[in-house]
């Protein structure tokens, strides 16, 4: 059956599936390193990289840039190695700079499921990384995160150990299925009928990212998400009126910087004079792979729990498809 809720419980065989994929891959050689990474992607097909970027932030010896634009930004050459991830495949922000990547010679490899993405890649002989198409491409989050993983492991942007997490991930999500599955329907109930304001430390940025469009898009609920230590310099001072519409979640990692900890629970403290409703939502797992996607898991479930909740459609994300399609015919 093709809805959310059934892509969700079977994650644990996606991830199984994505890893096949990406062994089978065939990338070429790296025969020169590169001196920059670009992974130009949007929405359900961009989370993915932002993800891997912070991964990455602790291993990777060069730079690597996440964009969610038209344009590339002017340091793409030679040396750049540059990932284009659309599911559908015709996303124009990522079909435009792609071309641009091309033409400055960056080395391309694509993530997609078909469309205008793998014809290009076809002529211009790009590696191409093909996932099964027939789902959304928010559902698809583990094909394209464990195709990224492939490619740094591949280009030495992140150690051979990451391939020993990966292989890990399906098992460690079903064995901790029910126990991920509940905490997210606790997490949509205490959402349900709030704003949501997601707060993790910044090396979470990401997967706070994803619950929050997961929420936004299964749910069709608005929410805003900010990080720890940047909100401790700016937005910790809006908190100064009583509003228990505000349902604030505190994304955590038990093995986070001390630091950043003692602000985490600064921030409870102030918080906790304004709204009743505030949670803490910890990562699980003993690697940085089991935390995020354990993360992601239960993000994932609560997005479906709303929308349950919510009484709509988990699927329809009209109002996207009439903007694209409102700007295809826009010359
Ligand atoms: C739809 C979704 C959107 C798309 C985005 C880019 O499920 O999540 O955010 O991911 O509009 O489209 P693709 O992924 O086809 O490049």
């Amino acid at each position: 059956m093709s809805d959310m809720r059934t892509w969700v419980a079977e994650f644990d065989k996606q991830l199984t599936d994505a890893e096949n994929i990406s062994r089978n891959a065939g990338l070429k050689p790296v025969t020169e390193p590169v001196q920059n990474v670009i992974i130009s992607g949007l929405g359900g097909s961009g989370i993915g990289g932002t993800i891997v970027s912070e991964l990455a932030k602790l291993h990777s010896p060069v730079p690597v840039t996440v964009n969610k634009d038209y344009f590339c930004p002017a340091f793409v050459g030679p040396h750049t190695l540059f990932i284009a991830s659309s599911y559908s495949g015709n996303t124009e922000e990522t079909l435009q700079c792609t071309e641009e990547a091309f033409r400055k010679g960056a080395r391309v490899v694509v993530i997609t499921s078909g469309g205008r993405l793998q014809q290009i890649a076809a002529e211009k002989g790009f590696d191409c990384i093909v996932v099964p198409g027939g789902y959304h491409p928010r559902a698809c989050l583990g094909y394209s995160l464990f195709q990224l993983l492939g490619i740094f492991i591949h280009y030495n942007l992140l150690p051979p150990v990451f391939e020993e997490y990966r292989s890990g991930l399906a098992a460690f999500i079903r064995e901790n299925e029910s126990a991920l599955q509940a905490k997210g329907k606790e997490l949509a109930l205490f959402l349900k009928d709030s704003i949501p304001v997601l707060y993790a430390e910044s090396h979470l940025e990401g997967v706070t990212i994803r619950l929050r469009q997961q929420i936004n898009e299964n749910a069709k609920m608005l929410c805003w998400h900010h990080v720890i230590p940047e909100m401790n310099h700016n937005e910790l001072v809006g908190w100064r009126n009583t509003n228990n519409n505000l349902a604030v979640v505190f994304i955590t990692d038990p093995d986070g910087y001390y630091r950043n900890r003692e602000r985490t629970q600064y921030c409870i403290n102030v918080v906790k004079k304004y709204t009743q409703r505030y949670t803490e939502l910890s990562a699980s797992g003993s690697n940085p792979l089991q935390k995020v996607f354990s993360l992601i898991h239960t993000g994932d479930w609560a997005s479906i729990y709303l929308s349950e909740l919510n009484g709509v459609d988990a699927m329809e994300i009209d109002v996207i498809h009439t903007l694209k399609s409102t700007l295809a015919d826009l010359k």
